[in-house]
């Protein structure tokens, strides 16, 4: 019993002699136990700074970003709708390139094959090992038929069991992966007159 109160005495001791004296002013220097939580190399803004060339601890932006909130122009290629409506752009706002269509395969590759499968049937790495259950073909006469701007909002946003890729494509890669996926779409809605003549022969 003894032991227990001169220990409890001796932490009230500690306690007052260590946090009673918070506050209270000293000409001493405080004593920092982590002093890299005190002095930490970060830029306040609007102070000097020795990193940069030009002294200013506030940086210019980088060009082609947006500040957080800062509303974006509303033009089809961002929103992949009409300007001040909500209906989708019917075709792709920009002109295809050879360049964008190689982007769009290499990133379709990427993001959409593992569960939409390389060709886009559906049937992806995914699918085999049963992670997901229904993945949609997109091959399927109501994907085709749906408008270049609601495949862009659907890479953007997600559907239903699909989550959106906003956060990890690019606007400009969407919009390639678009391209890329209706080139995969036409290579299966193909009929013998689309083959000149001179090569029918050929085909089995
Ligand atoms: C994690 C798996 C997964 C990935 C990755 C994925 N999808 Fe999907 N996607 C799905 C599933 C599942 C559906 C069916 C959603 C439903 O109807 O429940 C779907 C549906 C769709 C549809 C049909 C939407 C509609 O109108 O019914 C399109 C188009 C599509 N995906 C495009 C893409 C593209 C392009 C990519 C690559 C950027 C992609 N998806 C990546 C799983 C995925």
């Amino acid at each position: 019993m003894r032991y227990i109160l001169l220990t409890f005495v001796a932490v009230v001791a500690a306690v007052v002699a260590i946090a009673g004296f918070r506050g209270s002013t000293s000409r001493r220097p405080p004593i920092e136990i982590f002093a890299d939580m005190v002095r930490q190399p970060k830029q306040r803004p609007q102070f000097q700074s020795e990193f940069f060339a030009d002294q200013r601890g506030s940086r210019p932006r980088p060009a082609g970003t947006i500040a957080r909130g800062e509303p974006y122009a509303e033009t089809p290629w961002n929103t992949g709708r009409v300007p001040g409506t909500t209906n989708f752009v019917e075709a792709l706002p920009a002109a295809v390139t050879h360049t964008m269509l190689a982007r769009g395969q290499e990133r379709f590759l990427i993001h959409c094959a593992p569960c939409h499968g390389a060709q886009a049937d559906g049937n992806g790495i995914t699918k085999k090992i049963g992670a997901m259950g229904v993945v949609a073909n997109l091959h399927d006469k109501r994907i085709v038929e749906l408008p270049d701007g609601e495949l862009f909002y659907t890479i953007s946003y997600g559907k239903n069991l699909m989550s959106g890729y906003a956060a990890q494509i690019g606007i400009d890669d969407r919009w390639a992966i678009v391209a890329y996926l209706r080139a995969l779409q036409l290579s299966r809605l193909g009929t013998v007159d689309d083959v000149p003549p001179e090569w029918r022969a050929k085909l089995k």
